[in-house]
Formats: C-alpha cells, structure tokens, sequence
C-alpha cells in the first residue's frame, strides 16, 4: 500500500499471497485450459453477429473483420497470460488494476465488468432465443415472434407484414434456467465443458465442410461494399465497423485467466491456452464467415439464425436441425460460464468491502453464491427480455474493451513497479505489443457508435457514484476489515 486516498494500491506480494491461501487442485493441463478458452468464445458471435455485422456493415469483407478482431486480441491475450501466470486470482482484470491504478480505478473496471460478464450472458440468451424459435418451427411449434423478441423491435413476417416485439421470453427462460442450475451447485467440470466443446467445434467444422460445395462466389462480389456515404456503413469504414461489431465473438479468451490458479503449469498452460483458443478461433471464423457469405447474399443475413440460413441454401433439413442443436448447446455454455463468472467476480470485490456482504455470502449446504447468483439471474433475464441484440452486444464490447485497454497498460506499469517479481511467463516485445493491444482496442472502440460511448460513460457515471455512496467507506483496504 502506498498512501490511503481513493488510488490506494494492494500490493502485488499481498495478491499472490491471497492467492496462495486457496487450496485449489492443479488439475488442468494446457488442453483443457486451451477447450475452456474455446467454450467461453464460440457462442453469439459467431452464430448470430457474424449476420448482421455482414449485412448492415461490412458485406463478405467480414472476413477481414475477424481477422482483425484476432489480431488486436492477440496482442491482449499476450498481456493477458502474464498477468494470469503473475497474479493468478479469480477477480482477473479488477485485481489487475487493483494492484496498478489503486481501488477507484479497480472498482471502476470492476463496474465495467458487468458488461462483459451479465450483458454478455443477456447478448448470448437473445441469441439462444433467436435459435429456439427456430428449431421449434422445424417441430411445427411456432412460438409468436413478438413474444420472442424485444419490445419495438420490428420485424418481417413471411407474409409481408410487420409486427413488433413484446418481450423475449426464451432468453428470460434459459437465463432463469441456467441460474437455478447454478445455485443448486450445478458447476461444469472440465470433462463436460471439453464435450461441449467438441460438440460447437463439430457443429462449425461440419458447417465449413459440408457448406464449401455450396458456396457461389458471385456473393462475394462485391467484396467490399461500397460505402453508403455514412461512417461504417460498408467500405473500410465498415470493415472496421464490421471488426468493433464481431470484437464480441471473441470475447471468452480472457476469462481462461481465471483458471489460472488450477492449471498444471501455468508457465506454459496459459500462454498455450490463451493464444491456442484464440488461434483456432480465429481461423474457424474466417472459414465460416467465408463460407456463409458464399451462400447467403450478405444483404439477407440481418436474422436471428444466420449460419440456419446458410444451411437452408444446402437444402439438408437434418444438417439444418443438427445445426442448431449445435448452436443452442455452445451458446447455452457460454450464458453459463458468463452467469457463474459474473458471480466469482463480485464474490472478490465484496470479499474486499466494495460490495455488500451479501455478494460473497455462500450459501451453507449448497456451496453456492446463491443470492448474488439470483440477483445477477433476475437482472440479466429482465435486460434479456427487454433489449434488441445489437444494442446489448455493443455494450459488451465496448466494456470488454476497456477492460482490455487497462489490463494492456498494467503489464508495462508492473514491469517498472515490481520489476524483481519472478515472472512465470513474459509477454514479449514490452513496450511494444501492449501499446499495440492497447491501440488496436481503442480503434475498435472509436468504431462503436457515439450512443454506445454514451452509454458506456452513463453506466460509469453511475458506478462512479456508487462507489462514493457506499465503496468508499467500506473498503477493507482503506478501513480495515471492520468497516465491512
Ligand atoms: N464470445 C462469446 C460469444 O460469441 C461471448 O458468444
């Protein structure tokens, strides 16, 4: 600790050694770190952004959004591993900046989490919706389109009419669901996450190869749309605009950082988990992102089941019905881990005062944070049912992205502040590539709308003032474990 104002900072010996009094087992090899990675990336993005950044920003040159998604991840997922072999704790980003910019700044990026964590879980249960309606229909169930969609949302029906959303009643459902599965003590081992995982990769793999044949190059003409006249809207511009949208298909490599602490030797295990996870992704969504505007006109890919589009155009109806069986099942493990990481991380923060009691309480025959969990289950369901996907997965992003930036400046403010802490794994190339992180995630930022900007300052305008209403005068950093 340096002085006790609002940039008061716990000391990197003092995190390690916290860490140290959990007895967690090791258990996780670079395999199951790099198929955790994969679980908690391939969801949304990929099965439902992909088609709308294609249609409304980018056209076929989304191909080349993802792959600049990918690189600007990879020079954060590099300062990532550093960070996750140094300080190998579950509040990942927030005790991150705990130890280099002091609490205000901990709490603030703590707040921002939420995006990532419950906004995320409210994006990918919007997704699982859009995929639900869909594979009922081929069951001859058809849920009314304004109860699955957000209110004033408008949409086309087959014939011709327009209605507009009520609520999104399946994303309320598998976010209400999956919560009660987690305070009943539900927690996914690593063995079902790697079937889980075996069944995405499957899903998408089979997509690739059984797509290919179909594909009429044609629709990748014109490769990259001509800009309307509006900033993003196709063009360069909206190559990147397209990169800021489906920056969301990646997110999930960082939350590998908080399986540091059980991986066998987190030397080699995280920096092969992060960037491995990453890689792979990255090639696999360029493929399908290839592919899919091989078969679909990018104008027609504004839906809610894009790659299901896709596999009409191939005609198989049982590839079609495999497909989103598929889908739902990656999608309903990432709402999972995002609802289970949300919890973990207020555990740590009301652990250190920030937060009520209440969010680090356990429940004591289930094991559960169950009460912080059912908060977070009854918010993220409401927002769920009540918000368009474009909106929620903008709002991630740009949370994501903040966070990305800080955790980017930390590594460089370690290395000078603790130089002489051993270091299992070191990002190459300091200052370099987490100045590069750092600037490719404030482009993709730039590339976001203004009213996500907006809302992104509202929100930590909002958090801001919490912290002085309550934060501030519980914080067992600055008040002693008393003040709790
Ligand atoms: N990357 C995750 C997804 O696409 C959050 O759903």
């Amino acid at each position: 600790m340096t002085d006790l104002g609002l940039m008061t900072r716990k000391s990197v010996t003092d995190i390690i050694a916290e860490a140290g009094e959990h007895t967690l087992r090791k258990t996780l090899g670079a395999l199951s770190i790099t198929a955790l990675g994969i679980g908690c990336i391939i969801g949304a993005g990929i099965f439902v952004l992909t088609g709308t950044a294609a249609a409304h920003f980018a056209g076929p040159a989304i191909m080349l959004s993802f792959v600049v998604g990918g690189i600007a991840c990879a020079f954060v997922g590099l300062c990532y591993a550093e960070l996750a072999a140094l300080l190998p704790v579950s509040g990942s980003t927030y005790t991150y900046t705990y130890a280099t910019l002091g609490e205000i700044f901990a709490w603030i990026i703590g707040w921002d989490l939420i995006l990532e964590y419950a906004m995320g879980a409210s994006t990918v249960a919007v997704g699982w919706s859009g995929y639900i309606v869909s594979l009922l229909h081929n069951f001859g169930i058809n849920i009314p389109p304004q109860y699955a969609a957000a209110p004033w949302t408008e949409f086309k029906l087959p014939d011709g009419s327009t209605v507009a959303g009520i609520v999104n009643l399946p994303a309320a459902f598998i976010v209400l669901l999956l919560t009660a599965m987690l305070i009943g003590g539900t927690k996914e081992s690593a063995r079902l996450n790697n079937i889980m995982v075996c069944i995405k990769l499957a899903v998408v793999l089979a997509f690739i190869a059984f797509g290919i044949g179909y594909v009429k190059p044609a629709n990748w003409h014109p490769f990259i749309p001509d800009n309307t006249g509006t900033f993003g809207q196709f063009g360069w511009t909206g190559v990147m605009r397209g990169a800021s949208v489906v920056f969301f298909a990646f997110i999930g490599f960082d939350a590998v950082s908080t399986a540091a602490q059980e991986a066998k030797n987190p030397q080699t295990d995280m920096p092969i988990g992060i960037l491995g996870s990453l890689v792979i992704c990255t090639v696999l969504y360029v493929a399908v992102a290839g592919v899919l505007t091989g078969l679909v006109p990018y104008t027609e890919l504004g839906v809610a089941d894009p790659i299901a589009k896709g596999v009409d155009v191939i005609g198989l109806t049982w590839f079609s019905v495999l497909i989103k069986i598929g889908a739902l099942t990656g999608l309903t493990t990432v709402i999972l881990v995002l609802l289970y990481g949300q919890s973990r991380i207020f555990f740590q923060i009301a652990k250190d005062g920030l937060l009520p009691r209440m969010f680090s309480d356990v429940h004591p025959s289930l094991g559960t944070p169950s009460k912080s969990q059912l908060l977070i289950g009854i918010v993220v369901a409401v927002v769920a049912a009540l918000t368009p996907i474009d909106v929620l997965g903008e709002m991630v992003s740009i949370g994501t992205l903040f966070a990305f930036v800080l955790v980017c400046g930390a590594v460089i403010y370690l290395r000078k502040s603790d130089a002489q802490v051993a270091r299992p794994f070191r990002t190459p190339g300091v200052p370099l590539v987490p100045v590069l992180g750092m600037a490719f995630s404030i482009l993709l930022m730039v590339f976001l709308p203004w009213e996500t900007w907006l809302r992104l300052i509202v929100w930590l305008v909002i958090g801001l003032a919490l912290y002085f209403a309550y934060g501030r005068h519980h914080s067992v950093l600055l008040n002693g474990a008393a003040a709790r």
